[in-house]
């Protein structure tokens, strides 16, 4: 293993931002990638929400409905750091495809609104986090409005949650009043002003705490509450404890402001010492460390006609360990056949440039014509596989037909691409086949974009006729079994993508009522060959 190989890794922090939809997380995405030097990019990140889809015309629905549905990843450089940031979609119907990038980050930045306090879709990805043990970094942000007392958010972190939490820093007042942030580990105070509201930000100026000019900027009012809610921090609050840190049982909490920049740096220069470098991974041959000479990458997203200019379907690629080389072999573990990564790219916010290497931690992307999977591993050696990627189970099925039968063929592909993307479950009815299949998803918004990609990027016009079931489970090939479950008014058998026989129940207490009264054990995922 050679030096270099590891300086490289331990410059490498990969991190995706969990929140509620409207926290802030394109701001403080814009602001990060502004530290990078990609001043004019920066601009662009914010814009996806309005001109980014021209590029991306599908992405038209998630601007109608303002939410964020789709994961990139970006990555930039910033003193002497490789970051690169995993963006996941906010909107809970699309918890799948932030569930399955979480999986390739090291850490989390969660960020919370101050007037909003740990919302819905912020505690159940912060679960995720949680399960997966990654370090969570918390900021708290929109300092500059009315919202709860720090002392409130910090105790809503910890009961709704369940994890402790350790100030950073600590705001001096808040929404009108706000004065800026005090640093617990340096007592410097950065002051937020009117003009940085306005957006001047040449005004920048920060002091210490004991200096008079600083406490005069904070007046007497405020001056007794910092001290008064330090002490109590430092008395009642938490110890910083790195170790505790790194296993995400304590996280650190920023306070700042994303749209005026302010607390951004502080936030960004104290995570990128704290964040842990690319983790070690369990694979079926044991602990595979990032330092490992030979490359190793799974597949973690895969994402069909990204850019309308492209028409490409690209898969995203987490590297584990060794080095990535333009043009490298790889073996598919898969299929176990030998693959050439040709043209992998990097995307920067929505620009794409080709990499010539890469290092654990970071994130390819390569265009694939069909044959990767998510969950695939892409190795220099074959047989190596990591631990499932997390499966959820649909809760919303719907038959889906075309309304023009010479369509049929751009419809099959278009099923078939968005399945392999994991936008979507297929199932084929027993009776009916490939034309009417059946879709599961886990969140109905899940529909509208189904039928809003098939339209626009196949030219296919659908309808979707929802079905009464709530639930898919699994069930081994036994005739007999299998047509009671047909001829029930209860359930329907179907096929799934693999041609494992499953069945859609209507909901949890039938699906009890039938298990016991035919003996039939129901398995809620599908069963490995038998
Ligand atoms: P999201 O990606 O998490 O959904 O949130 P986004 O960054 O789009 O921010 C949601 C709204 O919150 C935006 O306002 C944004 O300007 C605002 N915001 C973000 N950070 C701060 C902050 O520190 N202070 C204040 N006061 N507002 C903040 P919007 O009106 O919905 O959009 P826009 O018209 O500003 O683009």
């Amino acid at each position: 293993m050679s030096l270099s190989l590891q300086e490289q890794i331990c410059s490498r922090k990969t991190f995706a931002i969990i929140s509620h939809p409207d926290a802030g997380k394109t701001t403080l995405t814009e602001k990060l990638l502004l530290f990078g030097g990609a001043i004019h990019l920066a601009g662009n990140v914010k814009a996806r929400k309005t001109q980014r889809y021209a590029t991306s015309d599908w992405m038209e629905l998630e601007r109608q409905r303002g939410i964020s549905i789709t994961s990139s990843a970006m990555q930039f450089n910033y003193k002497g750091y490789v970051i690169n940031i995993l963006d996941t979609p906010g909107h809970q119907d699309f918890s799948e495809d932030t569930y399955r990038t979480l999986t390739a980050a090291d850490s989390a930045v969660m960020l919370i609104d101050s007037a909003k306090g740990v919302e819905m879709q912020t505690i159940k990805l912060f679960e995720v986090c949680k399960k997966r043990g990654i370090p969570i970094f918390t900021f708290i942000n929109k300092m500059d409005r009315e919202g709860k007392s720090p002392i409130d958010l910090m105790d809503e972190v910890e009961k709704v949650l369940g994890i402790e939490s350790y100030a950073m820093n600590w705001p001096i007042g808040g929404g009108a009043d706000f004065k800026g942030i005090y640093d617990r580990q340096t007592g410097n105070v950065e002051r937020f002003s009117a003009e940085l509201r306005k957006g001047n930000d040449d005004v920048r100026q920060s002091g210490h705490i004991d200096e008079t000019e600083t406490q005069e900027w904070i007046g007497d009012e405020l001056l007794n509450r910092l001290n008064d809610e330090i002490e109590l921090l430092d008395m009642a609050g938490n110890t910083f404890d790195k170790a505790r840190i790194d296993k995400g049982e304590v996280t650190p909490v920023f306070f700042g402001s994303a749209l005026n920049n302010f607390g951004v740096p502080n936030f960004l220069d104290s995570f990128l010492t704290l964040a842990p470098p690319p983790a070690p991974r369990l694979s079926n041959q044991g602990v595979l460390e990032p330092t490992h000479p030979e490359f190793v990458g799974f597949v973690f997203k895969i994402q069909a006609n990204m850019n309308a200019m492209h028409r490409d379907r690209i898969a995203f690629i987490r590297v584990c360990s060794g080095k990535y080389e333009r043009g490298m072999n790889v073996i598919h573990n898969r299929t176990h056949r030998k693959m050439r990564l040709a043209q992998p790219q990097q995307l920067f916010a929505q620009e794409r440039t080709i990499l010539d290497e890469a290092f654990a931690g970071d994130i390819i992307g390569v265009h694939d014509s069909g044959i990767l999977r998510i969950g695939d591993v892409l190795a220099e050696k074959d047989g190596i596989e990591f631990e499932a990627m997390p499966f959820f189970s649909p809760e919303n099925f719907a038959r889906i037909s075309i309304a023009n039968a010479l369509k049929r063929k751009q419809f099959i592909k278009g099923i078939q691409e968005l399945q392999e993307e994991g936008a979507i479950h297929v199932y084929r009815d027993l009776n009916i086949g490939v034309e009417a299949p059946i879709v599961g998803v886990v969140g109905q918004l899940q529909f509208e974009v189904l039928e809003y990609r098939l339209r626009d990027e196949y030219g296919v016009e659908v309808q979707i006729n929802s079905l009464p079931y709530e639930i898919v489970q699994w069930i081994p090939k036994d005739e007999e079994k299998i047509r009671i479950l047909r001829d029930s008014s209860l359930s329907m058998v179907v096929l799934d993508q693999d041609e494992n026989y499953a069945v859609l129940l209507l909901d949890k207490w039938k699906a009890n009522w039938l298990s016991e009264r035919y003996d039939i054990v129901f398995h809620p995922q599908p069963l490995k060959d038998e």
